[in-house]
C-alpha cells in the first residue's frame, strides 16, 4: 500500500511517501529561521507558516517519490500530541486529501512515531525499552508490538531537549539550541564543571531535568569561567548520564534485551556514544533512527500509519486534533 503521511505537530511541516520497499520520499520544510528570533516557538506563528508550506511540503514528497495522488491508497497523519493549532493543518490536509480520493485514512499519534522510526532503519525484535527523549518529551516505555506500549517512567519537569535548548539559550547559542550544544561539547571537557545529577527519592525511573538547567544558571552567575565547549560537555554529560542509567536500570530490572532510544535528542552523540557503550557492557542490543528520523518527520508517521491502514484500521473524517495524547491507551479510550 502507497501510503501518504503528513505530520505538523510542532514546528516543522513534513510529508512522505511509503510503500512496501520502504520510505520513497521524506521532505522536512523547518520553521527555524521563524521562531529563532523569538527563543522559542510561537504557537500561532507556526500554524500560519504550515498553511504556506503544507501544499508545497505534499507535492514535493510526491514528485521526489515520481508520484501523483493517483498513485496513493492511504493517507496518515498526526493528530496529537502537540500544537492544536499546527496539528489542525496536517490533519485536515489529510482528511481533504482522504475525502476527495475516497482514500482510508488513520491519525497517528506523533509519540508512536518516534518510538517505530528505528523500524524505518533496521528490524528490532519486540519486546524493546523505548527511551523518548525530544524538545516536549521524556519518557520511558516497553513496547510489546506496535499498537502495544506501557509506559514505564516520564519526566517531573522539564523535557531533556527543553533542557538543552534552555541551557544553550543561557549560554547565548540561539534555537533550538541542542544540536548546537552537541557540537560544541565534542572539543570539551566534560568532567570540567560538577553538575548535578537528580536522584528522585520516589518515582522508580522518572526522570528531572530542572536542577541541572539551574545549576547551569547559577554557574554562569557564580563563576563562568570554564570554556564554553567545556561547559557544554559538562552539561551535556549531566543529561546523558541522567537518561543513560534509569533507561539500563529499567531494561535490567525487566529482564528485556533491546534498547531503543528516539525523538530528536536522540540525534545527541555523546548519548548515542554512552547508551551503546553502557549497554553493549550490559549485554544489551541498543539501536537509534537514523539522524534524519530522529527530529520530527512524516516518514515516522507513515510507518506507524501503515501498519495501521494494513491491518484494515480506519479513522473517521471527524477526528479531531488533541494537545495531549498518551500512547499506550486505548483507542477510542
Ligand atoms: O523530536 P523533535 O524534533 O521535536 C519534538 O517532538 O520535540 O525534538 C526536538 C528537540 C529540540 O529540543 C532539540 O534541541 C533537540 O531535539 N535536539 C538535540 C540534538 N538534535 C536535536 N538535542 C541534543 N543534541 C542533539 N544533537
Ligand atoms: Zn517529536
Amino acid at each position: 500500500m502507497r501510503v501518504l503521511a503528513i505530520e505538523t505537530s510542532c514546528d516543522d511541516t513534513a510529508a512522505a511517501v511509503l510503500d512496501a520497499s520502504g520510505v520513497r520520499s521524506s521532505v522536512v520544510a523547518s520553521q527555524d529561521a521563524v521562531h529563532a528570533k523569538y527563543g522559542g516557538v510561537v504557537p500561532e506563528l507556526a500554524s500560519r507558516q504550515h498553511i504556506l508550506a503544507i501544499v508545497p511540503t505534499i507535492e514535493r514528497a510526491l514528485a521526489r517519490a515520481e508520484l501523483t495522488l493517483d498513485d496513493i491508497e492511504g493517507v496518515a497523519a498526526t493528530h496529537g500530541p502537540g500544537l492544536v493549532g499546527s496539528l489542525l493543518v496536517g490533519l485536515q490536509a489529510a482528511k481533504g486529501i482522504a475525502l476527495q480520493r475516497d482514500l482510508p485514512f488513520v491519525g497517528v499519534n506523533h509519540l508512536e512515531g518516534h518510538l517505530l522510526a528505528v523500524l524505518l532503519d533496521r528490524p528490532v525484535a519486540f519486546p524493546f525499552v523505548g527511551l523518548l527523549v525530544s524538545g516536549g518529551h521524556t519518557s520511558l516505555y516497553v513496547v510489546e508490538a506496535p499498537g502495544a506500549y506501557r509506559q514505564l517512567a516520564r519526566t517531573r519537569d522539564d523535557a531533556a531537549g527543553e533542557a538543552f535548548d534552555k541551557a544553550a539559550k543561557m549560554l547565548g547559542l540561539g534555537y533550538p539550541g541542542g544540536r548546537v550544544v552537541d557540537e560544541l561539547a565534542r572539543d570539551g571537557n566534560p568532567t570540567a564543571v560538577r553538575f548535578p545529577r537528580a536522584h528522585l527519592k520516589s518515582g522508580g525511573w522518572d526522570f528531572s531535568f530542572s536542577g541541572v538547567k539551574t545549576a547551569v544558571r547559577q554557574y554562569l552567575i557564580d563563576d563562568g569561567s570554564a570554556a564554553l565547549p567545556d561547559v557544554c560537555a559538562s552539561f551535556q554529560e549531566a543529561v546523558v548520564d541522567m537518561l543513560v542509567n534509569p533507561t539500563l536500570a529499567a531494561a535490567r530490572a525487566l529482564g528485556v534485551s533491546r534498547v531503543v532510544v528516539a525523538g530528536g535528542v536522540s540525534a545527541n552523540s555523546r548519548l548515542r556514544a554512552r547508551m551503546t557503550e553502557l549497554g553493549g557492557e550490559a549485554g544489551l542490543d541498543v539501536a537509534f533512527p537514523p539522524l534524519a528520523y530522529c527530529t520530527d518527520n512524516a516518514a515516522m508517521i507513515g510507518y506507524a500509519g501503515r501498519i495501521r491502514l494494513l491491518r484494515g484500521e480506519r479513522d473517521a473524517l471527524t477526528l479531531n486534533a488533541a494537545a495531549t495524547l498518551p500512547v499506550g491507551v486505548e483507542r477510542g479510550a
